[in-house]
């Protein structure tokens, strides 16, 4: 391989961003980032708005449709590219597709945009999204949404923000009004008012001119009335709230606020620049050895954060998604797989547009590439050239959704086998009890249940039942606390035999954490 020269390493890590919107469906996650792709000639664009039609038309047998893969797939990463940064974007899906894939893509960022519908505020999902955001401390961006449509005032959604999420929000721009009197913005941080004129038709870039505060139009424009209380929200925003810290942010303790409308492309350059500005590059990751990884070190290491199967029925291949940490990615170059304790040629490295996939020649730490592999890799596997960095592991979470696993063929129990302990392997769902006759399943979404049910008949022609059971959450606790548990306590055990409790609520979840104070309930597994 050739060597790469440090200071063009450096200036393609300071250029590359790598993020994720979070989002409560509705929000306009759709909407922003097709707006965001406008603005970067998309380099691998996925076909995300027909991805997004068709799955609401095809919700319910989304499983058979090929086409419906490709995009699904395709949605996991784009790239696109924006005065000279290389922004990666990967896709968090909504509500229904809820899984544990939404957990590991947000251990790939390197920050994330939180974005809010203006009329509603902090909504369940965001809470979702936002707390693993927070676990990792990630910078958090905050995108508030539907300005032109009524909504609530300013000051209420900031506290709102504050107050559900507990994280401080400062607003770095102030709202002209909203709905129909939605005029524009006052950016508190050069102190410009940005202009805004609603256009019809859909196009691309609402008119904008920008402006002093002092601008004399601007109480015609608004009309009195709304003028002053404007005039009075940008006295207090930039008197009384919090200064914006940066270290703060970086730290995930502080959230920007910017005010916008994505369907009128009102705000959203301004997020742009303002992101851009302020989100991180791709930075040192802490190991479980105590030692650092540098994006800048000239040994390539990348991690694989997801895996999906069977995207092209003909190949009956799969993808692995592997996020870029340190040094140089060439096609064709070899790699180790410490856990296999083999070497890998990484020949078809992949990127998604649509339908069609296109070779990547090279990447950058930030960067997500995909690995048509034959079911070599796992979620969490390490490809590195040198050293193997032993990465913190990429978290399982507690399943909150439960069901009994029935064979309804029962002369496939050998197919059964492998395809439990293959999907359990890739992901897909936790499997408890698995040497039961009728193990358990665990997700954190619906659609798991799902992709199971569909990929076992499917690949490993094991056609399956599940049977619902009714735990609401679980939590892992110490083999010796078991005996500390009731006959009314259902004990399971996972893949590797550590104890899980189920519970039936958060409130028996409640009740059996206060009346046992000593024993630990973990939300990862040991
Ligand atoms: P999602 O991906 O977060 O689920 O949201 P999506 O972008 O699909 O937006 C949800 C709905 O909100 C869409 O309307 C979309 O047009 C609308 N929307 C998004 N951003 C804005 C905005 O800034 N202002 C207003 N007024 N509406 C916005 P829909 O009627 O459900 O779908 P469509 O027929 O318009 O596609």
């Amino acid at each position: 391989m050739a060597t790469v020269a440090p200071e063009k390493q450096r200036q393609e890590i300071s250029r590359r961003r790598a993020f994720a919107i979070i989002a409560h469906p509705d929000a306009g996650k759709t909407t922003l980032t097709e707006k965001l792709l406008l603005y970067g000639g998309a380099i691998h664009l996925a076909g995300h708005v027909k991805a997004k039609k068709d799955r609401r038309s095809t919700r319910s047998d989304w499983m058979s449709l090929e086409q419906e893969r490709g995009i699904s797939i395709s949605t996991a990463a784009l790239q696109f590219e924006y005065q000279g940064y290389i922004l990666n974007l990967l896709d968090t899906p909504g509500h229904e597709d809820f899984s544990e894939d939404t957990y590991r893509t947000l251990m790939a960022v390197d920050s994330a945009i939180m974005l809010l519908d203006a009329a509603k505020g902090v909504e369940p999902q965001t809470i979702k999204l936002f707390r693993i955001c927070r676990e990792r401390n990630i910078p958090i961006f905050t995108f508030i949404n539907k300005m032109d449509m009524p909504a609530l005032e300013p000051f209420a959604l900031i506290d709102n923000v504050e107050s559900v999420l507990g994280i401080s929000a400062v607003p770095l721009c102030w709202p002209m009004g909203s709905g129909r009197d939605f005029k524009g913005f006052y950016d508190l941080t050069d102190n410009q008012i940005h202009r805004f004129e609603r256009v019809t038709g859909g196009a691309f870039k609402a008119p904008e001119k920008t402006t002093g505060l002092d601008d004399p139009e601007l109480s015609d424009l608004m009309g009195e009335d709304l003028y002053r209380v404007f005039r009075e929200g940008v006295d207090i925003a930039a008197s009384v709230l919090p200064p914006f810290d940066i270290n703060k942010f970086r730290h995930g303790e502080m959230t920007p606020v910017f005010f916008g409308s994505a369907i009128t492309n009102f705000g959203v350059e301004h997020l742009l620049k303002k992101f851009l500005d302020l989100a991180p590059a791709p930075g040192p990751i802490p190991l479980e050895s105590g030692e650092t990884i540098h994006p800048e070190d000239a040994d390539f290491t990348a991690f694989v954060f997801k895996l999906q199967a069977n995207m092209n029925k003909a190949h009956r291949d799969r993808v692995a998604f592997v996020r870029i940490t340190s040094g140089r990615f060439e096609r064709g170059m070899s790699v180790q797989v410490p856990r296999l304790g083999k070497e890998v040629k990484l020949s078809s490295p992949v990127a998604f547009f649509g339908q069609e996939r296109s070779t990547i020649d090279e990447a950058w730490p930030g960067d997500i590439i995909g690995l048509i592999n034959p079911g070599i890799y796992r979620i969490g596997d390490v490809l590195c050239t040198g050293k193997a960095p032993d990465f913190h592991p990429l978290p399982r979470f507690a399943p909150d959704m439960f069901a009994r696993l029935v064979l309804t063929d029962t002369g496939k129990s050998k197919q059964f086998r492998k395809g439990v302990t293959e999907l359990s392997e890739e992901g897909v769902i936790q499997i408890f009890n698995v040497t039961d006759q009728t193990p358990i399943v665990g997700a954190v979404g619906q659609l798991q249940f799902e992709v199971f049910r569909y990929r076992m008949e499917d690949e490993y022609g094991a056609p399956v039942r599940l049977e619902n059971l009714p735990y609401e959450c679980s939590r892992w606790i110490r083999q010796e606390d078991v005996s500390k548990l009731t006959r009314f306590d259902k004990i399971v055990q996972d893949e590797r035999g550590n104890p899980v409790v189920l519970f039936e609520s958060q409130y028996r979840l409640k009740t059996f954490s206060d009346a046992n104070p000593d024993v630990e309930l973990r939300v990862h597994p040991p």
